[in-house]
C-alpha cells in the first residue's frame, strides 16, 4: 500500500444518542470530555487512576507505564492481583445470588449460574487442574463447545496462574495440533462433542487425531461430557471432567500473580506463515475489558448482556469470559447458531431472556436480514436498549435494518473496532454521548491515541486513506507473539520504528474525525468476521499431493463479507470437466481437514499459471479483480506471462 488509498464510501446520516438513553448512560458528554482531556494532559495518570478504580489489587502498583523495553511495554508492573478474583470473588458479597451466566443450549434448555455458583465451579475445577499437575505458567489448550464449562475452564486457569489458549471448536485436528505445539501446552480441555444447529461436532475425536499426529508436550486431556456419545479414553492420559472434579473442594485461594503475568494466548492469522500466538497480560487486559463493558456497552446492574461470539475468538474472551464478569453483569451465553431451529432463534433468545444489550457481527446481521423482517417482528424485542457490532465494517443498509427492525429505532448502535491484539475496543462510540454514523466505528475511546497516517507516519488529511495506527501504548495491548519475537516486531512495530502500533488496517477519517475502516493492508481475508491468512490457506492447498501451486484471494460476498477464491495449479495436466469437479471437492475437503470449514474455498479455479511479475511475485491485485469478474483495465505488460489472463478469467 504505497500509493494513497482513495476512499469511495460516502454516508451522510448522523444519529444522535436518544434522549432517554443519554439520560441514564454511565458516560455523558461532559464526563466523556473530561476523560479525553485527562488522557491528553496526563496520560499515565489517566490510566493509573482507572486501574486503581476498576481493579482490586492484592498489592498496589507504584509504576504505571514502563516503556524501558519498547516495544514490549509493561503496565502497572510492580502490582499484584488475580484476574479470576476480580471477575468473581469480589462480587460475592453484593451479588452472590445474581445471575452471572444464563446459558441456553442448542436444544433450547436453559441454565442459570449465579456468581456464587460460578465461584464454586471455578474453584473446584481449579483444584482439579492442580490435582492434574497444572502449575502457574503452564499452557492449557481449551477446545470446547459453547458451554459454561468453557468459561469455567478459562477462569480456573486464571485462578491458578496457568495460561490458557482457547482454540475455536470449528478448527480442525491439524490446526489444533499446530496451536498446541506452538504453545507447548501440557493439557487439552475438550468435550466428547459439541452441539451446534442440531448437529454433533466430534471434538474429542478431533483432539485424538491431533494427538496421533504428534503433540509431545501434552500430558493430560480433560473431557467434559456434553453429548453422551461413545469416545475413546486413553489410559493414563484422558480423564473425564466429572471425575476430575469429584471430591475437589469448592474453595481455592486465587494465585496472586504479577500484573504482567501472561493471562492467555490466542492464535490469530497474519499475512505470512503460521498463526501468531498473541499473548495478553493480566492487569492491563482486565482493565480495558472492564472499562469498555462500562463505557461502550454501558452495562448497568440490571442489564442482560448477550455477546453472540464464540469463546474461541477474542470477542468471546473480552465480552463473555472476562469483561462482563469483571463488572458484575448478567449475561446470556448461547450454544447454538442463529438459524436453528429457524431464523428467529436470536430474537427468541433476546425475548426469552430479556436481553437489553446485544452484540453480534455484521455477517450475522446480513444473514438474518435476508430472511426478512417478518421473523423478528414475531418476537418481543422491547427490552433491547443498545446494539453492537464487531468484526468488519457494517454496510449502511445492514446498519439501518439493525437499527430499525431490531432496535425499533430507539437503540444506539455501537460499531466497535478492535483486534485480537488490542484486547478490547479501541475505536467505538460512547453511546450516551456521541452521535453515530452508519458504517463508521466513530472515534477512539479516551486514552486510545488512534490515527490514520501515511508511509512516513504523518497524519493524513480528512477523507484520505492511510494506515490505521495507535500512537501510544495502552494497557490491554498484546505483549508479544508467543515464541516469536521477530514476528511481533515485524508485524506491528517495525513500520513506524517501534513508536506507533501498526494495526494492519487501512482507514480514513472524515471531517468530523470519525474513522471509517477500509480493509486490511496485508493478505488477510475477513470471512464471516474472522481473519484468515491467504498464506495459510495456500500452504494447506499446496500440501495436497496433487497441487503444485496455489494463490488465494478474497471476493466480496454479500453475507460473509469476503469469499475465499483459490487459483490452483495441479501437478500434471490441468483438470477439466468431471475431473475438475472431483478435484474441487477433494481440495475443499482437504482445506476443511487442514484448517477448518471456515477456510474452505468457495471457488477453486484450475489454471496452468499464475500472473507473475518479472521478479516472480504473484500479482494479487490482478487476481482480486479477476475473482470479482472485473474488466482488466490496468497495464498488464509488466507480467511475465500475460497470456495466462484469459485462462484465469475462465475464457480459455
Ligand atoms: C480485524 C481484527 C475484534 C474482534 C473480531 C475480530 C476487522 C474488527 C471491525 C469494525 C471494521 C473491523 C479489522 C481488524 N474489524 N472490528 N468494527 N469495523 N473492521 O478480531 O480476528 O483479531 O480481527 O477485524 O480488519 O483488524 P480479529
Amino acid at each position: 500500500m504505497s500509493e494513497n488509498i482513495e476512499s469511495v464510501l460516502h454516508e451522510e446520516r448522523v444519529f444522535n444518542p436518544p434522549e432517554a438513553f443519554a439520560a441514564n448512560a454511565r458516560i455523558d458528554k461532559a464526563r466523556l470530555a473530561e476523560l479525553h482531556e485527562k488522557a491528553e494532559k496526563d496520560y499515565e495518570g489517566f490510566w493509573g487512576d482507572l486501574a486503581r478504580e476498576e481493579i482490586d489489587w492484592h498489592k498496589p502498583f507504584t509504576r504505571i507505564l514502563d516503556d524501558s523495553n519498547a516495544p514490549h511495554f509493561e503496565w502497572f508492573n510492580d502490582g499484584e492481583l488475580n484476574v479470576s478474583y476480580n471477575c468473581i470473588d469480589r462480587h460475592l458479597e453484593t451479588r452472590g445470588d445474581k445471575a452471572a451466566i444464563i446459558w441456553e443450549s442448542d436444544e433450547g434448555d436453559s441454565l442459570t449460574i449465579t456468581y456464587k455458583d460460578l465461584h464454586d465451579r471455578v474453584a473446584q475445577f481449579a483444584n482439579a487442574l492442580k490435582a492434574q499437575s497444572i502449575e502457574k505458567g503452564d499452557r492449557v489448550v481449551i477446545y470446547m463447545p459453547m458451554v459454561p464449562e468453557a468459561v469455567v475452564a478459562m477462569q480456573a486457569c486464571a485462578r491458578i496462574g496457568a495460561i490458557h489458549s482457547v482454540v475455536f471448536g470449528g478448527f480442525s485436528a491439524e490446526a489444533l495440533r499446530d496451536r498446541i505445539n506452538d504453545a507447548g501446552a501440557k493439557m487439552v480441555i475438550t468435550a466428547d462433542a459439541g452441539k451446534r444447529g442440531g448437529r454433533t461436532v466430534p471434538l474429542k475425536k478431533q483432539a485424538d487425531t491431533a494427538m496421533e499426529h504428534g503433540c509431545p508436550s501434552i500430558e493430560k486431556m480433560v473431557v467434559y461430557r456434553r453429548a453422551e456419545g461413545d469416545v475413546h479414553m486413553e489410559d493414563g492420559r484422558d480423564v473425564w471432567w466429572h471425575d476430575a472434579i469429584d471430591g475437589q473442594s469448592t474453595e481455592c485461594a486465587p494465585e496472586i500473580v504479577d500484573a504482567e503475568h501472561p493471562l492467555f494466548l490466542l492464535y490469530t492469522s497474519g499475512s505470512t506463515g503460521k498463526p501468531k500466538g498473541v499473548q495478553h497480560a493480566s492487569a492491563g487486559y482486565l482493565l480495558n475489558a472492564a472499562l469498555t463493558n462500562k463505557w461502550v456497552f454501558d452495562l448497568h446492574d440490571d442489564d442482560v448482556f448477550w455477546c453472540t461470539a464464540d469463546v474461541g475468538w477474542i470477542t468471546g474472551h473480552t465480552y463473555i469470559a472476562y469483561g462482563p464478569l469483571a463488572v458484575g453483569a448478567t449475561q446470556v451465553m448461547f450454544e447454538g447458531v442463529p438459524t436453528y431451529p429457524d431464523g428467529g432463534r436470536f430474537w427468541k433468545v433476546c425475548q426469552d431472556h430479556g436481553v437489553t444489550v446485544f452484540y453480534t457481527a455484521p455477517t450475522a446481521i446480513r444473514a438474518l436480514m435476508k430472511l426478512g423482517e417478518d421473523i423478528p417482528r414475531n418476537y418481543d424485542l422491547s427490552r433491547l436498549r443498545l446494539l453492537g457490532t464487531v468484526g468488519e465494517p457494517i454496510n449502511p443498509e445492514a446498519w439501518m435494518w439493525y437499527h430499525e427492525v431490531i432496535g425499533g429505532g430507539r437503540c444506539p448502535i455501537v460499531d466497535t473496532w478492535w483486534q485480537t491484539e488490542t484486547g478490547a475496543h479501541m475505536i467505538a462510540p460512547i453511546p450516551g454521548a456521541e452521535p453515530t454514523k452508519p458504517g463508521s466505528c466513530t472515534t477512539a475511546l479516551p486514552g486510545i491515541m488512534a490515527d490514520v497516517v501515511d508511509d512516513d507516519g504523518n497524519s493524513v488529511d480528512p477523507d484520505h486513506g492511510g494506515y490505521l495506527v495507535i500512537k501510544k501504548p495502552w494497557p490491554s495491548m498484546l505483549r508479544t507473539v508467543w515464541n516469536n519475537e521477530a514476528r511481533f516486531r515485524s508485524s506491528y512495530w517495525e513500520k513506524f520504528d517501534n513508536k506507533y502500533y501498526l494495526a494492519g488496517d487501512s482507514a480514513r477519517r472524515d471531517r468530523d474525525g470519525y474513522f471509517w475502516i477500509m480493509g486490511r493492508i496485508d493478505d488477510v481475508l475477513s470471512v464471516s468476521g474472522h481473519r484468515l491468512g491467504t498464506m495459510e490457506i495456500e500452504s494447506a492447498l499446496v500440501s495436497h499431493e496433487k497441487v503444485a501451486e496455489a494463490a488465494v484471494v478474497g471476493r466480496p460476498h454479500d453475507v460473509k463479507g469476503e469469499a475465499v477464491v483459490a487459483y490452483v495449479i495441479c501437478k500434471g495436466d490441468r483438470p477439466t470437466g468431471d475431473e475438475a469437479e472431483a478435484m474441487t471437492k477433494a481440495l475443499r475437503d482437504w482445506v476443511t481437514q487442514e484448517i477448518g470449514p471456515i477456510a474452505k474455498p468457495d471457488d477453486i479455479r484450475f489454471t496452468e499459471g499464475l500472473p507473475k511479475t518479472r521478479s516472480g511475485k504473484i500479482m494479487r491485485r490482478l487476481l482480486r479483480s479477476i475473482a470479482k469478474g472485473e474488466e482488466i483495465t490496468s497495464d498488464t505488460s509488466t507480467l511475465e506471462n500475460e497470456e495466462i489472463i484469459p485462462q484465469l478469467q475462465g475464457k480459455a
